[in-house]
Order: structure tokens, then sequence, then C-alpha cells
């Protein structure tokens, strides 16, 4: 394994590996760069935490979350897509710190509460009530995917974000969105201490 350096930044060899298995795969909904190193911030943040994603894709959000992965925390990522669980988690499997599940994304919650929770496939937009019920308190939530508003509320083609909406407001969430590029951004959200849990 080895890491690539473009520019001053380095792309640890895991997410190299994942976005080969996306190429190989077909498959073009990875998370780009700027997200991943958000990821590995929040996970970092959390050395000794359970850190979740749903949606693994082939693995590049994974593998940035990993590069930030703490000696006493663990990672586990759903996909319900057979084939690319099966490519991400060979990815992963010289450690044992990483899970890699096959299914439907509530195959998570017997891992919550999270103390970091990539929601990337599954739960964002269906049951985002859950989603934040999931967060231990000070969980960090992170959604990316978004196009940038000036507007507020938020809009997206003419109409209000009521989703992006729904994660900025919550009351039990202190949120921020954050540009990742000039034309899309991220949720980046922590459950407030107190909250109640699961
Ligand atoms: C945006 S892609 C994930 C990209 C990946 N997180 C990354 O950062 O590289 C969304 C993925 O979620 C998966 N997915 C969608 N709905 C799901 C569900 N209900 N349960 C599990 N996986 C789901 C899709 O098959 C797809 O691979």
């Amino acid at each position: 394994m080895s890491e690539l350096i473009t520019s001053d930044r380095v792309v640890p060899a895991r997410v190299l590996d994942a976005e080969r298995l996306a190429a190989e795969a077909g498959f073009a909904k990875s998370c780009i760069a700027e997200v991943g190193r958000l990821l590995r911030t929040a996970a970092a943040a959390k050395p000794g935490g359970v850190v979740a994603e749903s949606g693994t894709g082939s693995g590049v959000g994974t593998a940035w979350l990993h590069s930030g992965l703490g000696d006493g925390a663990r990672l586990v990522t759903v996909e319900r897509d057979e084939e690319l669980a099966r490519g991400a988690a060979a990815i992963f499997a010289d450690d044992e710190r990483v899970s890699v599940l096959t299914g439907d994304w509530r195959l998570l919650e017997r891992h919550a509460p999270f103390d970091v929770f990539f929601c990337d496939g599954g739960g964002k937009r269906d049951d985002p009530r859950r989603v934040v019920e999931l967060l231990a308190p000070g969980g960090i939530l992170v959604l990316d995917d978004f196009t940038p508003s000036a507007d507020w509320p938020p809009r997206f083609e003419g109409e209000v974000d009521e989703l992006r909406l729904f994660y900025l407001t919550h009351p039990e969430l202190d949120a921020a969105e954050v540009l990742t590029t000039p034309t899309s951004s991220a949720v980046v959200a922590a459950r407030r201490q107190g909250a109640r849990q699961t």
C-alpha cells in the first residue's frame, strides 16, 4: 500500500484502493476528497468512539473515516449492494476495528449510539428522526451532497429544502452547513449533551 501525494494533500492508500474498486464497478457516487477530509477529522475527534456509515459504496468514505480512526475506536458501515459490500470488506479485512455489513442501513442500529455518523445511504431522507436518535450525546453527524443556497430557509431547485432545514434546525443538534466545493456543501452537526437517548 502506498499513499498518493497531490500537491500538499495526502490521499490514504485505502482511499485509492476504494476508488479503484469504484472505477472497476462503474460506481460513481463516492464522496469527494473534501468531504473525506471532513470525515477523517470527525473520526479523529472520537478516538475511542463508534464510527458509523450508511451506504458504504466501494469504501471511499469508509477509507477516509478509517484514516482518522483511533486505536480504541470501531468503524461499522453498511451497504445493500452485495458486490460493493464484498469488495469494500476486502479493503479493510486486515483491521478488526472495521465491520462492513451487507443489507439495509437499519442493520447499523444494533451498534448505536454513534459518536460519528456519516449518513450517506439510507436514513438521511427516509428516516431523519431516527438518524438523530442514533447519535450519542456529543455525536457528530455528517451529511454531504447539498447544493449551497444563499436563501434562508435554504432552497433547492426553487423549493424550500425541507430535509436540510430539518437537520439545520433540529432542537437536539448544533448544526452548520459548510462549503465542500464552490458548488457543494455538507451539513455537520453535533448532538447536544443531555439529549434524550434511544
Ligand atoms: C452516495 S453512495 C455512498 C458513497 C460512500 N459513502 C462514499 O462516501 O464513498 C450511497 C450508497 O448507499 C447505498 N444505499 C442506498 N440505500 C441504502 C439502504 N437503505 N441501506 C444500505 N445501503 C443503501 C447505495 O447502494 C449506494 O452504494
